[in-house]
């Protein structure tokens, strides 16, 4: 069964492969969608989000990555995912993700599974790596290690044209 993991990976995290492993664990097929969110300012474009997942994935078997530029829903029927994952931290995300799983369930007929995140990356968000990381802070340990580089050089042009 193929299932899709979307997110906007902005940028992917250890925790974000964590969940996508797993998914492959359970279900065989993955296709990670890397969108965007329109109540969200990414601070890596679409297509370097998707180069990062796609160099960060390439050695996973079973794994895949593209651009949804549209529904969720129509990305999983595009695709042949047959069901969406979404990894939860604490009960906010819970409370995010149950309104969209509901609205997958209705305009798609798509189900939404919820895996729980694990222990070592429980509450590893981009957001937070992204404001660390701005203030001069270290997380390359939540990091795959090209996407801390790629995070600590973008911070460093972004202060330096500032
Ligand atoms: O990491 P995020 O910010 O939770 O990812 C958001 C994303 C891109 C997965 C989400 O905005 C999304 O599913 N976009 C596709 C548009 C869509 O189907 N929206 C309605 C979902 S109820």
């Amino acid at each position: 069964m193929k299932v899709a993991c979307p997110g906007s990976f902005d940028p992917i995290t250890l925790g974000h492969v964590e969940i996508i492993r797993r998914a492959r664990d359970l279900f065989g097929e993955v296709v990670v969608a890397v969108g965007r969110n329109s109540g969200k300012q990414h601070l890596f474009s679409a297509e370097e989000r998707l180069d990062l997942a796609r160099a960060v994935l390439a050695d996973v078997e079973g794994v895949s990555v593209e651009f949804i530029d549209g529904l969720l829903v129509d990305f999983c029927h595009a695709h042949d995912a047959e069901a969406i994952v979404k990894g939860l931290r604490f009960a906010s995300d819970f409370d995010y993700e149950l309104q969209m799983a509901h609205m997958n369930q209705h305009a798609g007929d798509i189900e939404t599974i919820f895996l729980p995140a694990g222990p070592t990356f429980g509450t590893v968000s981009s957001t937070m790596m992204r404001q660390i990381a701005w203030f001069g802070g270290d997380v390359a340990k939540f990091l795959p290690p090209l996407v801390n580089e790629a995070l600590v050089a973008r911070i460093a042009r972004n202060n330096s044209n500032d």
